[in-house]
């Protein structure tokens, strides 16, 4: 699963190329991206879970005997990047209802592919936290860096953050390696290329415009 010491790449099974082919499809419903969509999302919110630190702990099972286990050993929080982060959040909160949620909203600039960061909103102790960053996209990088940025200037460790990240292109990934090198990357899938564009080919289209309906067609993006 890991592909270089800071990426990790879900296991590139039959099932998970059988769902990423309904979403990539252009012609694919609404209904059925979010569907598969949020199946997907389900395996990077577990593989990013699984990278979190655990400890010893155990426990008395009903026949009278010990279960050596591990319970979580830190505090965690989420972060989604608004406005495709947010279309994780449902499927994170199904698998930790309680975890305390922050928001940092950056939009590419629709002619530069520049990210400008509009608004944040953080937990207090988010230092003491480890946090999920949830970017669907990584495409140039520029919004995941800045967005790592926020976390940073907020006292969180690089190496408390995991990025969970729908699809990665070569060049976003290599970028983050290098300026943050202890980021660590969950990804359903590494694209072959950017376009001139600064889209990941083959690419799924514009993903908030496909998963929140925006657009009839985000994928022509
Ligand atoms: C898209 C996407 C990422 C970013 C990735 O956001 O959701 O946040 O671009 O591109 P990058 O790696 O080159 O920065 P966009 O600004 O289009 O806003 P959206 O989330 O509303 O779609």
């Amino acid at each position: 699963m890991t592909t270089g010491h800071n990426v990790y790449l879900l296991p590139q099974t039959d099932q998970l190329r059988a769902m990423h082919t309904v979403i990539r499809d252009k012609d694919c419903s609404r209904e059925d991206f979010v569907f598969y969509a949020r199946r997907v999302i389900r395996l990077l919110l577990e593989a990013g879970m699984d990278l979190l630190p655990f400890t010893k702990k155990e426990v008395i099972t009903p026949l009278g005997t010990t279960f050596h286990g591990l319970e979580f050993a830190s505090k965690l929080c989420a972060v989604p990047v608004i406005r495709a982060g947010e279309a994780m959040e449902g499927e994170l909160r199904d698998v930790h209802p309680g975890i305390r949620v922050g928001k940092i909203l950056i939009q590419r600039d629709k002619e530069t592919k520049l990210p400008r960061l509009y608004y944040k909103h953080l937990p207090d102790d988010i230092a003491e936290r480890h946090v999920l960053l949830l970017e669907p996209m990584l495409a140039t990088a520029g919004s995941a860096l800045a967005a790592i940025d926020v976390l940073r200037e907020s006292g969180v460790a690089e190496d408390r953050i995991i990025m969970v990240n729908f699809l990665s292109s070569p060049e976003g990934l290599r970028r983050v390696a290098t300026e943050r090198p202890r980021v660590r990357i969950v990804t359903s899938a590494i694209e072959e290329r950017l376009n001139e564009h600064a889209f990941m080919v083959p690419g799924i289209g514009d993903f908030g415009d496909r998963f929140f309906g925006t657009t009839d067609s985000g994928a022509k993006k």
